[in-house]
């Protein structure tokens, strides 16, 4: 299986437990106070590289402990990250999250995601365009995005954007995207709300995905019919993540050259045994564990 790469945020996940989600204004107890890595980017990496594909990371980490150690741990997790840069003066990407009644908010300060630039992506040019393909998300400047999906395209490397968190994406950088996976909200900021979820995937047949949270995803095939993948069944702990593990093992369930429901399948399933742990990296499964869950 040739490379893939990531170009995206890398965070430190500053992560608490509590009974359910504050109301505007509220004060609730926490509990458990955990720090631990994640960053969309850094999490769809960890995903990949568990799932055995071979994964280098391209961003960003301060010179501080927290981008010490994250880096560590994607080295640890077997992702290449002799591109990621050290920028002196800025502080690593850091997500405050609170876990609670089976969801979670995410409040994100970018720090070192944010010097993911063009002048770094020119930088790192020559190891990005050895991948088979590219997965982006929106952690990252939005016209950094739109650089490497140009690039990817131009010089036939497959991209995958993962358009969180929501913001528009130019009509003709969607065009030149591979595969395309919003969830409902972020379909709707980039096709607006004239439409509905079958006419958008209807136009874009087997390249727009839409991810529709418990309920599984949708596609259209080629032939014009909508596919739902039904959900797995999970024992939630925590669903931090499962949305990058739903990105990372579709990516390299394509890489394989699985049919796109067969993938969307196996990405359910790895999605799914994600949430049964906590943290974004802590429940992401290896191949073997996504193929014994979906034999039974
Ligand atoms: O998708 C989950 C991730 O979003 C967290 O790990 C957090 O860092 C934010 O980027």
């Amino acid at each position: 299986m040739g490379k893939i790469g990531v170009v995206g945020s890398i965070n430190m996940d500053m992560t608490v437990k509590a009974e359910r989600i504050p109301l505007k204004g509220e004060t609730l107890k926490g509990e458990d106070l955990k720090y631990i890595p994640g960053g969309k980017g850094a999490n769809q990496a960890v995903a990949m590289a568990k799932l055995g594909a071979k994964v280098e990371m391209f961003g960003c980490v301060g010179d501080d402990a927290a981008g010490v150690s994250l880096v560590k741990n994607l080295q640890d997790m077997g992702v290449e990250t002799k591109c990621i840069k050290t920028v002196a003066g800025v502080p690593t990407g850091l997500a405050m999250i609170t876990v609670g009644e089976n969801d979670n908010t995410i409040i994100v300060v970018a720090g070192t995601n944010d010097c993911v630039d063009i002048d770094y992506v020119n930088e790192i040019k020559d190891s990005l365009l050895e991948c088979e393909i590219v997965l982006l998300q929106h952690e990252i400047p939005q016209e950094t995005v739109e650089y490497v999906i140009e690039l990817c395209a131009k010089n036939g490397v497959k991209a995958v954007l993962n358009p969180g968190p929501a913001r528009p994406v130019k009509q003709e950088i969607l065009e030149k995207v591979t595969y395309l996976t919003p969830n409902e909200h972020e379909a709707v900021i980039l096709f607006g709300e004239g439409i509905s979820f079958e006419d958008m995937m209807k136009k874009y047949p087997e390249k727009l995905v839409i991810t529709q949270g418990s309920r599984g995803v949708s596609t259209c095939r080629k032939s014009g019919e909508v596919i739902l993948v039904p959900a797995r069944k999970a024992n939630v702990v925590d669903t931090t993540g499962a949305g990058d593990t739903l990105n990372g093992a579709f990516t390299v369930a394509l890489m394989e050259g699985k049919d796109i429901a067969d993938a969307l399948a196996f990405a359910n399933t790895a999605a799914g045994l994600s949430t049964e742990k906590f943290g974004a990296q802590g429940g992401m499964p290896t191949y073997d564990e996504v193929k014994e869950a979906m034999g039974r």
